[in-house]
């Protein structure tokens, strides 16, 4: 990246006729936009705008997303997962309606300080929204700078990420928002992980992977850690009524979320009636078996349906179930007992 003005040229230049038509970008207002970089922080673009649609129509504004009801919320951000994004977007839309009269700040020093904001985020915002010269570097990002700048470091490093942002605000222009955007853009579009579209890149001529013929080795990428494997077994108690019983779950990542009572595969029916205070009347029915991958974490589940006769708060009429907030991984095993009571 030698010439920066050239380059920022070429980059802005293409981005402005080239530009994919995001309902993001057919908005000024901050509250918008950082909704949207919420939502695109950990999800790719094809999911989330049907899901930005939905949260604009019903929580158009600071005021009305922090008046909602948080078990709603969470129900309207059902599937795109990492359901803290929404818990910690809530807590920092009420700050902002609290304490800056439900104006999104535009000195980055307050915007950084509210829940959940932090580099890419508080850069992304700060950016698009009011062009402060910051950067938003994402994994796109990443990818592009590495190849631009032929940098063979570790991409998954904090020390290399944050080395690239200075990188880049260094070179940041005025158009600080549309410059960022313009990054992801080609790392989305062009510079793709595997097989980028060099021929057609509008900054090919300051590309130095390009002109060294390493593209395809970039960016470095430390393998991953294994992740770790977890062995649930999930229980559908039912009662005589026709009710399930769901607990919210505490404390996890996953806060706020319904679940079916899982338990470590060791713990036996007897200590699971005696933990929940009901007595059951069977050994357990094997209804099916679920995996689901986390960023960390893959779960493998095992389905057992129980009876009891025992009163317990937790118990939810079947045909309510859907009306509760709960993540991909549970309800993949509910459908399995779906499907076997019909
Ligand atoms: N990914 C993250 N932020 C984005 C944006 N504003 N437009 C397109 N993709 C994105
Ligand atoms: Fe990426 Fe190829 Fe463009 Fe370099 S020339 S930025 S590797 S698409």
């Amino acid at each position: 990246m030698l010439k920066i003005s050239e380059f920022n040229h070429n980059l802005l230049g293409w981005y402005q006729s080239n530009k994919r038509a995001l309902p993001w970008r057919q908005t000024q207002d901050p509250y918008r936009i950082w909704l949207s970089e919420v939502m695109l922080q950990q999800t790719q673009v094809i999911t989330v705008i049907p899901y930005y649609e939905k949260f604009i129509t019903r929580y158009p504004d600071i005021d009305s997303l922090a008046d909602a009801d948080e078990e709603a919320l969470l129900k309207d951000w059902e599937g795109l997962g990492y359901y803290n994004r929404i818990r910690n977007f809530q807590a920092a839309v009420r700050e902002v309606r609290d304490s800056y009269g439900s104006v999104v700040p535009d000195q980055p020093e307050a915007f950084f300080k509210l829940k959940g904001v932090g580099p890419y985020i508080g850069g992304a915002v700060q950016s698009i929204a009011f062009n402060h010269l910051l950067a938003a570097v994402d994994g796109n990002v990443l990818r592009v700078i590495s190849r631009l700048d032929a940098d063979r470091r570790d991409m998954t490093k904090a020390s290399v990420q944050k080395d690239i942002k200075h990188r880049i605000e260094e070179i940041i222009p005025l158009e600080a928002g549309d410059f960022n955007q313009a990054l992801m853009e080609l790392g989305a579009t062009i510079c793709t992980p595997r097989a980028p579209k060099c021929i057609m890149c509008p900054v090919q001529e300051n590309c130095e992977a390009y002109k060294e013929s390493i593209v395809a080795e970039l960016p470095v990428k430390k393998k991953a850690k294994q992740k770790n494997e977890l062995y649930y077994n999930v229980y559908f108690i039912l009662n005589d009524r026709g009710e399930v019983l769901l607990r919210k779950q505490e404390g996890t990542l996953l806060q706020g979320m319904y679940e079916l009572p899982k338990y470590d595969v060791d713990t036996s029916i007897e200590s699971i009636g005696e933990e929940l205070g009901i007595d059951v009347d069977t050994s357990g029915v094997h209804i099916g078996s679920s995996k689901h991958v986390f960023t960390h974490q893959v779960w493998y589940m095992e389905g057992y349906m129980l009876h009891t006769r025992s009163p317990h708060p937790g118990f939810v009429p079947l045909r309510e179930v859907e009306n509760l907030p709960m993540s991909r991984a549970m309800q993949k095993l509910y459908r399995l007992f779906e499907s076997e009571n019909g």
